[in-house]
């Protein structure tokens, strides 16, 4: 029986969170989880297919396992998550030495297909998909998307103190850039009871922080028709748990910023006042394109009640640049954009054409892939010429902070006890924020004085440190 596992996530933090999932249901199966290919008999990838390049770098992966299954022809290797339900059966076509492809509405059965796979004298390539949403009716399309929501231990969470937790799958915006409807199928909310109970769960393991995760996840709803309706309604019953201390909720559709949603963050003092709405362009002609469904004036207006109903509250950005058709004015609104929302921080993307999108197969992927870059990194620089601006009044404050754990440098060194050492957390508005301190202070929130700033990171120190 093959049981060591390796398992390698790529993408998003919906597939980070399936990872974690896949893992505690395979621990429960009783496979233990290795840190490299070399040491295991089944090597999984969860991947990501929203851009090209995360598609190249799983392949390349993928290719160089090849001498390994060679040498040792037992191993089971499978390609899970989103790549799997875009590309299908060309994954055995382009990596004949794969095994399985599970789309993300099969991972619940992984565990049973697994131990198949491993009895089977002659293995034949297993492929377990959801239904295609463009030829079958949604009732069933959705039923191929099977929820996976199992309990986790803390040790196989990225951290015991924080958790994610998905309150909605799917997407059905279809934005004509995006392959996440077709991969992640039909938007479908979990009921509102489920997800206090998991919470609930949750705190009483230790846990402080939630992010509720969703493609839209303003666009909640509570399947049950509870008393529970919204987001806004769900943020309310989360605030009730006892030993929650902040809830993060992850990514907002411009569309239905709505106020309830907004007095919510406002009046509810363990939700994080940090809101990441993607607006993608800043020119009507490109948003149309794109079929954002909102205008740049919209956009605008809706930021502009964001900061008047929560002051002070961060907001952040997504970007594609040099999509179909993008002029240089139309990029220079984007700019215009950024400059006068004073995001605190945006993630810029160069336009990948998806095959499978409505972009792909309508719009041509023309501005060149020097202009993109060009693009990028000029939106990049005002960015971060913002988030500068945005950090620095920080040093000489006070930031209360969730630590997080040690940061990867500190991490690397072999430290024993409760020594000393470089901490990372997080302030309410997802600062990142470094500083030195007892390991045992993990988990705990306690505030933290900036001394120096750059644009993404804050450098403290604990005043009751301090000499
Ligand atoms: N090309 C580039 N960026 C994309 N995104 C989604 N699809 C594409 C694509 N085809 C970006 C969007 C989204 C983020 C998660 O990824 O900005 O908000
Ligand atoms: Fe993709 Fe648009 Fe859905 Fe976001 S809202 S996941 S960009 S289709």
């Amino acid at each position: 029986m093959t049981k060591r596992v390796y398992l390698e996530t790529i993408g998003c933090q919906m597939n980070v969170l399936d990872s974690e999932l896949i893992a505690s249901s395979l621990v429960q199966a009783g496979y233990e989880l290795v840190d490299s290919p070399r040491n295991a008999d089944t090597i999984l990838y969860n991947t990501c297919s929203v851009r090209q390049h995360a598609e190249d770098k799983i392949y390349s992966a993928l290719g160089r396992l090849r001498p390994l299954k060679e040498r040792k022809p037992q191993t089971i290797i499978g390609v899970l998550g989103c790549m799997a339900q875009k590309d299908q059966e060309l994954i055995f076509r382009r990596a004949g030495h794969v095994d399985l492809v599970i789309g993300p509405g099969q991972l619940s059965r992984l565990p049973e297909i697994l131990e198949e796979v491993a009895s089977q004298r002659h293995r034949e390539p297993r492929l377990e998909v959801s239904l295609d949403r463009m030829k079958e009716r949604r009732a069933l399309v959705e039923e191929s998307f099977a929820k996976f929501d199992p309990p986790r231990p803390p040790e196989l969470r990225s951290s015991p103190f924080q958790a994610m937790v998905r309150i909605m799958f799917g997407c059905d915006k279809f934005c004509t850039y995006c392959i996440v409807p077709k991969v992640r199928g039909p938007e479908q909310s979990r009921p509102a009871a489920e997800i206090v109970s998991e919470i609930r769960c949750l705190a009483a393991d230790g846990c402080q922080e939630v992010t509720l995760l969703g493609q839209t996840v303003n666009s909640y709803e509570d399947p049950s028709k509870g008393q529970t309706q919204r987001l806004s309604d769900l943020l309310a019953r989360l605030h009730d748990i006892e030993g929650l201390r902040r809830i993060k909720f992850v990514t907002n559709y411009p569309r239905h910023m709505t106020d309830d949603l907004l007095q919510a963050v406002r009046d509810l003092p363990k939700v994080s006042p940090y809101l990441h709405v993607p607006a993608q362009s800043g020119s009507n002609e490109q948003l149309k394109r794109m079929k954002r469904g909102y205008t740049v004036e919209y956009y605008r207006e809706m930021i502009e009640r964001i900061r008047s109903i929560i002051p002070g509250a961060a907001i952040t950005s997504d970007f594609i640049v040099g999509f179909c058709g993008e002029t240089e004015e139309d990029f220079q609104q984007s700019v215009d954009l950024v400059r006068w929302a004073r995001f605190k921080n945006s993630f810029i993307f160069k336009y990948s054409e998806r095959p499978g999108t409505k972009a792909a197969g309508t719009l041509p992927d023309d501005v060149p892939d020097e202009v993109k870059r060009r693009r990028n990194n000029d939106l990049l620089a005002v960015q971060n010429a913002i988030s500068l601006e945005d950090t620095l009044p920080l040093v000489g404050k006070d930031l209360e902070v969730l630590v997080e754990g040690p940061s990867k440098a500190a991490k690397k060194r072999a430290s024993v006890g409760n020594e000393i050492v470089q901490l990372v957390g997080r302030s309410v508005w997802d600062h990142i924020v470094v500083f030195d301190g007892p390991r045992a202070l993990v988990g705990q929130i306690l505030p933290v004085r900036i001394e120096k700033a750059d644009a993404f990171t804050l450098f403290g120190t604990m005043p009751r440190l301090k000499g």
